[in-house]
Parts: C-alpha cells; structure tokens; sequence
C-alpha cells in the first residue's frame, strides 16, 4: 500500500507555549481572574503573526478589552499554523482490512451479547454520551440540531427521538443510564433551556448532564484568525474529538468513576435512528475484550460517504472517505469480499480505563474549509455565501486508532441509520422521516 509518512503525521503540532503565559496564567491559578495585559497580548501575537486582531482595540470599552484579551490569552495560536501543511496532515500510515462482526455471528450469540450487555448495563457499567456541540450549518437552522422538530401530525423532536430510543433500554434493564450531552459555547444555554422546558422528554433528570466543549479560532486561507466582532475571535467549536478531555475538565470523569461505569457509548445527535447503549453491542464489546466498539454499516456504494474501519500500521483506524482512493475502493479481502466495506455511523463503545491512558496523546487536526463570519477591512460583519477560511477541528473517529484493538459490529442500516445533515436530499430530514415511518415511528 502506499502512505509516505510526514513530520506532521497525526498531527505533531508543537503546543502553544503562550498558552502557560507567565503571570497571567498564574493570576487565572491564584484565582485572580486577571487575563494577559495588552503587553503581553502584543507579544503573542508578534510571535504568530496575528497582530492585527488588536487592530479595534482602542475602540472598545474596559469590559470588552478583558474579554478580548483573555480570548487572545486562551488560543492555541499554534493550531492556525497548521494550515500551511495541509497535505501533510492528511498522510495515513500502511492501511490494511479490519474484520467486521457480520449480521450472521451477531445473530447466532446475539442471546450471550445481549445477557452480557444486559449485566453490564444493571450493574451501572455503562454510560451514554451525547455528541451534541456541533453548529449543523448543513441543516441551516439556527437552533441546536436536537431542536429540529422532524414530526408532521405532531412535534417529534430530535432530542425526543433519542431519548426514546435510550429509554427502551430503560425499560429492558429496568436501570436508568447516567447520560452525558456535550454542548458548545454556541448551543449550551438554548440545548439546556429545550431539555428542561420538555422535562428531558421523560428521562430522569438526575441522570443528565451537561458539559461544554472547547472552541477553536476559524481563520482565513492564510492562517490569519477572522475577528468575529471588534472585540471578539471568530470561533467555532473545535470538533467532537475532545469530549473526553472537555467531559474530564467539567470534573464528570471523576463522577464516571466514582459512578463505576467502565463503558461510555458516545453517539451523535443527528441520527434518529441511533440504538444507545444497545445490550446485543455492549455484550459483544465486552465478551470479544476489546478496547472500542464501533457500529458499522454496509455501504450501499464504494464511494458512499462515510468513514471506513481498516488497520493503520496494525492498528484499528477509520479512513475518511475523502481519504479513499480508488485503490482502497475496490480493494478486495482473502475471501474476495469487499474489504474496506463497513462505513462507521458514529456510534462508538469506549472502554473508561482505556481512554483514560490516551487522555495525554494529541488527536490529529483536521482542517475543513467553511463559511465564516467575519469584519471585513471596513469594520463591516459579513456572512460569506461561499466558504472563506479553515475551521480547525479533531474527531473522535481518531481516538479509535489509539486504542489497542477495535469491534466492528454491523448493524442493519435501515433499522439504525438515519442521519440528518441536510434539509433535503441524501442524508436529511425527508430521508430520515421515511426511515422513522419504516421503523413504525408516527411522525
Ligand atoms: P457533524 O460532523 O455532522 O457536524 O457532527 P455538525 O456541526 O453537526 O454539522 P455541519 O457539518 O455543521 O453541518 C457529527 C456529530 O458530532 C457533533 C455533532 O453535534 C454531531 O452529533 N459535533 C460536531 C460536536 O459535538 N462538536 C463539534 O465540534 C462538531
């Protein structure tokens, strides 16, 4: 196979060392509350060539000063940098097949997976984390995606629809699951306000909790960081691949582990068919020793987007299916099959103690061109109607290749794949509430 490996392979990005800056960051610890003074700003800025986002300083009041300055101070600067080697990120190391466990072995133990899962759930082993910090610009709502209401008779909810789904297994174990919903700095109040106003759609509110997750600064083709207001950094939220550092941050890992759960299920929120914490996987994941379990589907063509689990350097991995090349497309197993076939639907089962050691180890940095908001040379907000600029993000699909072994588990597409990304079209809201009604869900 081919793959050259690169100095900036996985992401080897040297860390902002004016992230530790001097007396600010030690005020921040002494509990001051005292960000960078401009000095100091000045000089981080000179250092990553990013001076002119102190170009409406003077114009701002003492409040927005500090804000912006404290923006300046929490930045890793060193990320923007990245977009110079673009190319250089996206190398892969030697890709090789990973088995998937096909519908036939899943159906012969599905009674063991399930008893297996089953035990694990009651004994309060298992957990549920709710990917929802994401700004669904496909979807072009400007509510939290899980706001999105997908019913036609009545309000069905994204939100509602997950809740329903996990609360089956509610009612099978006869144990309610701590679950965990990551929100951005973009979504947070309006995703908390919905829950609590729906009184969690019937889910027990001790057993919901919410974190944030970190922001990113988006910048132009150039690296040079948009300014969103005078006084404020155009960010976004840096992708779903820091929810578990975001979720130890929020001081829910020490809750996780006083709690005794050894499994977090961590989903996205756009699927409305997602099965949580489904026993048959949980089981399957646990009996087979594994590390993570990753929900897989057929894909119903070789250039279908989605993701696809393989080896990377003898270690389970998910190539991105702009990653694909026609070789890997149409490369066949040692049975003739299609081997890098099982697309991944962002349902993933983490062994605690495993993520736990990779808790130190950098993701690497995907870098995607998007629309953003910026002020333009005359002060003027601008909402771009083409992409203009990079967002930096990390992905959770790469914590698989830092855990020592994967399940891929199939599941049936039409029974637990219905993602919303778009309004219409493929993977959207029409697509999806044809699956609902399929599924016997009355919209
Ligand atoms: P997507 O990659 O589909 O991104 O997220 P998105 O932000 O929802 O949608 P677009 O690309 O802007 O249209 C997959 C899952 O990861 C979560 C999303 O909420 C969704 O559940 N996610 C994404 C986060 O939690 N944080 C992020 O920073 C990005």
């Amino acid at each position: 196979m081919r793959i050259r490996q690169g100095m900036y392979r996985r992401g080897c990005i040297m860390p902002d060392r004016f992230c530790r800056y001097k007396g600010a960051r030690r005020s921040v610890q002494m509990g001051l509350n005292m960000s960078m003074n401009l000095e100091q700003a000045r000089e981080k800025l000179e250092h990553y060539g990013q001076q002119h986002l102190l170009r409406y300083y003077e114009e701002l009041s003492e409040e927005q000063k500090e804000g912006l300055l404290a923006q300046i101070e929490a930045a890793d600067m060193s990320v923007p940098q990245a977009c110079k080697n673009r190319e250089a990120l996206a190398q892969k190391g030697v890709i090789t097949p990973l088995a998937s466990m096909q519908l036939p072995e899943i159906e012969a133990n599905r009674e063991s997976f399930t008893a297996t899962g089953l035990e694990a759930i009651r004994a309060g082993k298992v957990g549920a984390v709710l990917l929802a910090g994401g700004m669904g610009t496909r979807l072009g709502s400007d509510d939290p995606k899980g706001m999105y209401n997908v019913g036609l008779t009545r309000e069905l909810y994204i939100f509602e629809c997950l809740v329903n789904n996990l609360m089956e297994v509610v009612r099978l174990s006869g144990t309610w699951l701590q679950l965990f919903v990551m929100t951005s700095d973009k979504n947070h109040e309006a995703t908390v306000r919905f829950l609590k106003e729906h009184d969690y759609f019937g889910y027990r509110a001790e057993y919901v909790h919410f974190f944030m997750q970190e922001m990113a600064a988006a910048t132009d083709y150039e690296g040079k960081i948009y300014l969103e207001e005078k006084g404020k950094l155009s960010t976004s939220p840096n992708g779903n691949g820091g929810w578990f550092i975001s979720l130890k941050k929020a001081g829910l890992l020490d809750f996780v582990q006083q709690q005794g759960i050894e499994w977090l299920n961590v989903f996205a929120v756009d699927n409305v068919l997602q099965r949580i914490a489904d026993p048959c996987f949980v089981g399957a994941v646990i009996q087979r020793d594994c590390g993570v379990g990753a929900k897989v589907v057929r894909k119903n063509a070789p250039d279908e987007k989605v993701g696809v689990v393989c080896l990377e350097d003898g270690r389970p991995s998910i190539v991105e299916y702009y990653e694909l090349t026609e070789e890997l497309m149409t490369a066949r197993d040692e049975s003739g099959d299609p081997a890098y076939y099982f697309g991944v639907i962002l349902n993933y089962l983490f062994r605690v103690s495993e993520l736990v050691e990779i808790l130190e180890k950098k993701l690497p940095l995907h870098i995607v061109e998007k629309k953003i908001p910026y002020l333009n040379e005359e002060g003027v907000q601008v909402k771009p109607e083409e992409p203009n600029g990079y967002k930096y993000e990390n992905l959770v699909l790469d914590m698989i290749h830092q855990m020592k072994n994967c399940l891929p588990f199939e599941v049936v597409r039409e029974k637990e794949f219905a993602p919303i990304k778009n309004k219409t079209g493929i993977d959207s809201v029409e697509s999806a509430r044809e699956l609902l009604k399929q599924n016997g869900v009355e919209l």
